[in-house]
């Protein structure tokens, strides 16, 4: 996909306050830190325009990215995250359950797990909640550059059958720093589009 531009539109804390359009939307889910707006900076190819943080919690409102003035990229918060505020953890629940519930132009759910370590307990929540709720989504195991060829294929190994993830294309591994992983990860982000605009 050639990026012609990236615009932040806004951050949102309630379903009031989301952007009134109906593009299609993709959005990033994923534990505290794991690096979700890491990821979205590097689909992109700018630097700094979702903003992270070494230290987990950064973003706790939604997101809205304009992407060639045609689709949205949304970072949503967080999860996981055991010293945030309780009443941050159950807003956190609100806000995010809400917006995958209700939001009709979401085309694509990217959640994002850390491929050095096995899925959590949320992770697998998450994912048993999305299938339910049959919403497209793709997995990516983040942070690859931080393992070998080895253990990142044996680490996708293990995340696929505990994700229960079917056929290759379902996991994909990821880096921020290398970009490795970039062309597959927009491959199904071009085809979410696609089905989304075709007519029927
Ligand atoms: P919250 O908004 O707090 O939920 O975090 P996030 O999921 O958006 O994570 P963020 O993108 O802020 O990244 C967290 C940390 O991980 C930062 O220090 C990033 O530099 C680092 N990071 C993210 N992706 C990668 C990657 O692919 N490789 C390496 N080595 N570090 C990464
Ligand atoms: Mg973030």
């Amino acid at each position: 996909m050639k990026i012609t531009s990236t615009e932040f539109v806004k951050s949102s804390f309630s379903e009031q306050d989301w952007p009134r359009t109906n593009l299609p939307e993709v959005a990033f889910l994923g534990r505290s830190n794991v690096g979700k707006s890491s990821l979205i900076n590097s689909l992109l190819g700018v630097k700094g325009l979702a903003r992270t943080s070494s230290t987990p919690g950064r973003t706790q409102a939604l997101n809205f990215f304009l992407v060639n003035r045609r689709y949205h990229f949304v970072d949503l918060p967080g999860y996981g995250y055991a010293r945030v505020p309780r009443a941050i953890r159950e807003s956190w629940g609100e806000i995010v359950t809400t917006y995958l519930a209700k939001r009709e132009s979401l085309v694509l759910l990217i959640q994002i797990v850390d491929s050095r370590h096995e899925p959590t307990k949320l992770d697998l929540q998450l994912r048993e909640w999305l299938t339910s709720y049959a919403k497209p989504h793709l997995t990516v195991a983040t942070k690859s550059d931080k393992l070998s060829q080895n253990e990142l294929r044996k680490n996708i190994g293990r995340a696929r059958a505990s994700l229960g993830a079917q056929g290759e294309g379902e996991i994909v591994a990821y880096s921020a720093v290398t970009g490795h992983g970039r062309e597959r990860v927009w491959r199904a982000i071009e085809e979410a589009l696609t089905v989304s605009q075709s007519p029927n």
